[in-house]
This record gives structure tokens, C-alpha cells and sequence, in this order.
């Protein structure tokens, strides 16, 4: 299937998706959101897939926001409209059940910041700039920014970068926690690449369970977070990979997980 401002590739059991609008260093279109949620869809239900890697074309941008000429011609309703429609597609990426691993190679702004956080775990080159500077366009984040970066960072520095619309450097967004790991800009998909397929050989169902009981577990008080922990960790009993794992341990060797 081929996709609107999106280049599609798989490498085994990775797929890497590049948002490719470079002339606007990727701002996210309405088509273009579309799109991502289609090829979101596509790739939660190929097997083949068990890790997704989302990065942007050229050399400067991963997403530099929603499209500006978009938002500055929308009205009451279509604003609310439009934010919905970017939320549910960053929800479905957030919990996809497979690792997606936003490769941040240059400006993630406002919806590429956004998009970022809604991925599972955020590798950034060292000349990627993060922030949230919808405040100078008067206006506030409309794909969850102002919840997942409180979630992400905590509160205090959610309102600094919220409130002041400033970009960290990558070195300030790892110490903040915005992102996982720094790396060169001319080594980000390599290690991007490695990390992805280090979690493509881990047995899928326990991954799938993982990022659902922490994505679940924390908009649930404790108790029932940790019931939600308990049954997840009853289900993936069921699974060979389980047998596979615990026998290989004792045997000491290395486990071979299927995927079942
Ligand atoms: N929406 C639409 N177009 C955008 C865009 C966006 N979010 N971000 C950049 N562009 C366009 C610019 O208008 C410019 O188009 P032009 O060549 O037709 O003039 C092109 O992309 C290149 O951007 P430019 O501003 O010339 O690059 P720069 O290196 O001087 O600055 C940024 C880079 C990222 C600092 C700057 O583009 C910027 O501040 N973008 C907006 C970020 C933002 O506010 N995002 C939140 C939106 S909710």
C-alpha cells in the first residue's frame, strides 16, 4: 500500500516509516495524519512487523508541528475537529502493541514533539530540537502535548517548555527525560536500526503486554494498575514463548523465541 507524504520500507521484521514532506520540514498535514493512521493500522496487524521505526525526510526536521497554513484558517469547530483526529492517531501508535522507536533527526516542534512522545521510546541525534512553541502562535497543543509531556517530564518542566514555547537541544531533553538516548546525527539510524531489531528478537506477546500494562497501568490508581499486572502476567503463561524462555535459561542457552 502506498501512503500520502509517507515512504514505507521493511527491513525483516522492522518497518521504518519517514514522514516526507521535507519542503516544510514535515509539518503534519491533514492528509498526512491520515495516512499515518492508516499505515499504523497496517503495520499493528502484519506479523511480520515487531518494531516500527518513525523518523522524517531531509536532514533538518523529524516533524516541525501541525501545518501552520492549516491551523491558521480553522474555526471553532473544525480546531476541536482536527485535534481529536491527531489525538486518536498518536493513541494508536502509543498503543499499537509493537515498540516504535521515533528516530528525532533534527526539529520535533509542537506535533513532531507530540508525535515523538507518542512513541515508545525516543532516540534523538545530537542536533535535535524539541519544544512545545504553540504559546507563540497563540495557541496550546492539540495532539496531548500539555498530557504527555507532564507524564513524560513532570509538572514543573511541562509548564516551563509549555508556557515559554522554548526548544531544548537534545542534550537538555535527555537530561529531562523528553528522550531515551543522544547519539551523532550520522549514526541515528544505525542505532536506531540496532535497538529495533534487539527488540524485534524479544518475544512479541511480552512485549505487547509490557507497553499495555504501563501505557494502562498509568491512568489506574496502584491496586488496580498492579491487578491489571497480574492478569497480563497470568496470560503470557499461555504463550510457548514463556516455556521457551524459562527452559533455555535452565539449560543455559539462549532462548529462540517464536512469536507465540
Ligand atoms: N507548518 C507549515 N510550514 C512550516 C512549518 C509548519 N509547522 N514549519 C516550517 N514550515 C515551512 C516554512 O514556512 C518554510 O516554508 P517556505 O520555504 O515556503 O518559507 C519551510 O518550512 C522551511 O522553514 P524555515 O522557517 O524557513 O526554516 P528555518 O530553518 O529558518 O526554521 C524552524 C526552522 C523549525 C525553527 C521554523 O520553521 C519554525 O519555527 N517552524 C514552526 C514551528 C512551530 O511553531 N511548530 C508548531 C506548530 S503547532
Amino acid at each position: 500500500m502506498s501512503f500520502d507524504n509517507l515512504l514505507l520500507e521493511r527491513d525483516g521484521a522492522v518497518a521504518i516509516l519517514t514522514i516526507n514532506r521535507p519542503q516544510v520540514l514535515n509539518a503534519l498535514n491533514a492528509p498526512t495524519v491520515d495516512a499515518l493512521r492508516r499505515a499504523i493500522l497496517e503495520l499493528k496487524h502484519d506479523t511480520a512487523v515487531r518494531v516500527v521505526i518513525l523518523t522524517g525526510a531531509g536532514e533538518k526536521a523529524f516533524v516541525a508541528g501541525a501545518d501552520i497554513h492549516e491551523l491558521a484558517v480553522q474555526r471553532p469547530v473544525d480546531g476541536k475537529e482536527h485535534a481529536l483526529r491527531g489525538q486518536h492517531v498518536f493513541d494508536l501508535i502509543e498503543n499499537m502493541g509493537k515498540p516504535v522507536i521515533a528516530a528525532i533527526n533534527g526539529y520535533a516542534l509542537g506535533g513532531g514533539c507530540e508525535l515523538a512522545m507518542a512513541c515508545t521510546l525516543r532516540m534523538a541525534s545530537d542536533t535535535a530540537r524539541l519544544g512545545q512553541p504553540e504559546i507563540n502562535l497563540g495557541i496550546i497543543p492539540g495532539y496531548a502535548g500539555t498530557q504527555r509531556l507532564a507524564r513524560l517530564v513532570g509538572k514543573g518542566m511541562a509548564l516551563e517548555l509549555l508556557l515559554s514555547g522554548r526548544h531544548v537541544t537534545a542534550a537538555e531533553a535527555l537530561q529531562v527525560g523528553l528522550v531515551n538516548r543522544v547519539v551523532p546525527a550520522a549514526e541515528l539510524m544505525t542505532e536506531s536500526k540496532k535497538l529495533a531489531s534487539e527488540l524485534a528478537a524479544k518475544p512479541p506477546v511480552a512485549v505487547r503486554y509490557i507497553i499495555e500494562a504501563v501505557n494502562r497501568g498509568l491512568e489506574m490508581p496502584l491496586d488496580k494498575g498492579q491487578f491489571l499486572e497480574a492478569t497480563l502476567f497470568g496470560l503470557v503463561a499461555s504463550t510457548d514463548d514463556m516455556r521457551e524462555g524459562t527452559t533455555a535459561f535452565l539449560e543455559k542457552r539462549k532462548a529462540d523465541f517464536k512469536g507465540r
